[in-house]
């Protein structure tokens, strides 16, 4: 076995946790060229971050069996139970056998459909000369997105409102719980007196779902009626509702964020979005076929994907000793990939901070993630079940709101990114233009 290499700064009790705290995706960005396994540690706990996309492969696909899930998800499963985002073998691909089909390809053309109703309505709320901040509204689309795409449920704009409002101090609860001793949780904080009373909400509003679903008796064929029918009691029921919710909604909104920022900020960008939207569609309605011919948009889907993934680190920890390069990992120490720092590495992609949706025609392009290069849904057994649904999702947002508006960055901060319990845009004004 070879010397584990140690992040550089390393401060004695302290760790690396001031660095990470100053700019965690600064620091974890540099330990990229410290070596294919790096150790930092937060405070006296050692995490391995993990950069080779060799082993990143190994770690996600090859010997995913060696590993269970990390620390955040056992704060999650702590916290909401084991639902399909949190939960360990053999629990999780029990769940996942019955949650895939409502996941499927062929799913996606119904979806579709909700997707793009809720948009248009979305849209044909703006006025022209607006300005919206574009990164809470699209928040609330993509909830009410999910919501009625899988759970068919018209949760209404109150309850709508509400889920938004309680969404956010809880995925940042989550990922503050996961990195501070438990004790932090019994401290009267603002933040941890909004992370309850938010669970509270969240668990009331879903609940009051489920009963009407199980009241009504009819099979909506959507995922909830699925799970309704199956074996799972409502307490698994409600916990596989709140992991969609919180694995599906941010994410997608966050990516659809960032994809309109890029067409404000990228004028040829747009104006290839625009011409193809006008030449496939001629005005019309796009639909789930529409979509494979819309080869632009797809392309400035998987740059923004690429570009702003916004999971910016999955966890593991290891179950067994496990040879890792020149490192063996010790049974129970965490390890750490960090999907943005690999698709922003140069060594891997030309001018990895450029946005540039051709760079997708480089024939290698469909080898990127079989190489472990390009992993922003992950890969292997916990490969994002809603990736078909999120770049659907993705794709109708930006052809349907092209069709009628021209979004451009409205004075205000500077846009910057941040990282949360995803990587997100600090705050995006839009100036909005019919077109
Ligand atoms: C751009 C949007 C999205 C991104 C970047 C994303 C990313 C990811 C990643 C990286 C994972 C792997 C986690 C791991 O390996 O530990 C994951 C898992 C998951 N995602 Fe997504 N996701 C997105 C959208 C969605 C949507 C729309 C849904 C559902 C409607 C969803 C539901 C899930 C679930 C349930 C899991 C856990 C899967 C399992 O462990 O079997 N995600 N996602």
């Amino acid at each position: 076995m070879g010397a584990v290499t140690v992040a550089a700064g390393r401060v004695p009790g302290l760790g690396h946790a001031l660095a990470l705290a100053r700019g965690p995706m600064k620091f974890i960005q540099g330990l990229r060229s410290q070596g294919d396994v790096v150790t930092f540690y937060l405070g006296t706990v050692p995490i391995h971050q993990i950069n080779s996309p060799d082993l990143i492969r190994r770690v996600l696909v090859t010997d995913a069996h060696q590993f269970g899930r990390g620390q955040i998800f056992a704060k999650a499963r702590q916290l909401f139970g084991d639902g399909l985002a949190t939960a360990d073998e053999p629990v999780h691909m029990r769940q996942r056998r019955i949650m895939q089909p409502a996941f499927h390809r062929d799913r996606i053309a119904t979806y579709v459909d909700v997707m793009r109703s809720e948009m248009r309505e979305f849209v044909d709320s703006w006025r022209p000369g607006q300005i919206v901040r574009l990164d809470r509204a699209v928040s609330r689309l993509t909830l009410a997105v999910t919501a009625k795409a899988l759970f068919r449920a018209d949760l209404g704009t109150a309850a709508v409102t509400e889920v938004c409002r309680s969404l956010g101090p809880i995925l940042n609860g989550v990922t503050k719980r996961a990195m501070l001793p438990d004790v932090y949780e019994r401290i009267p904080t603002p933040g941890n007196r909004q992370f309850d009373a938010g669970l509270r909400r969240l668990t009331a509003i879903v609940d009051e779902v489920i009963k009407a679903y199980r009241e009504s008796g009819a099979d909506h064929g959507d995922l909830l009626s699925m799970l309704v029918s199956s074996e799972m009691t409502d307490t698994e029921i409600r916990t596989q509702v709140m992991n969609i919710l919180m694995a599906g909604t941010d994410t997608t909104a966050i990516t659809l964020s960032w994809a309109f920022h890029e067409l404000a900020v990228n004028p040829d960008v747009r104006r290839k979005v625009f011409d193809e939207v006008d030449t496939v569609l001629a005005g019309r309605p796009v639909t789930a076929a529409d979509l494979a011919k819309l080869s632009y948009v797809e392309r400035v889907v998987a740059e923004t994907v690429r570009r702003h993934t916004p999971v910016w680190l999955l966890m593991r920890k290891a179950l067994a000793p496990v040879e890792l390069g020149d490192v063996t990992v010790a049974p129970g120490a965490q390890v750490m990939i960090s999907m943005p720092a690999l698709h922003r590495d140069p060594a891997l992609f030309t001018d990895p901070l450029r946005f540039d949706p051709d760079r997708w025609l480089d024939p290698r392009a469909s080898e990127w993630p079989k190489a472990g290069s390009l992993v922003p849904f992950g890969a292997g057994r916990h490969r994002c079940i809603g990736e078909a649904f999120a770049l659907a999702e993705l794709a109708t947002a930006l052809v349907t709101v092209s069709q009628k508006w021209e979004l451009r960055p409205a004075p205000g901060p500077r846009v910057r990114e941040v990282a949360r319990a995803f990587l997100r845009p600090n705050a995006l004004l839009m100036a909005l233009q019919p077109r």
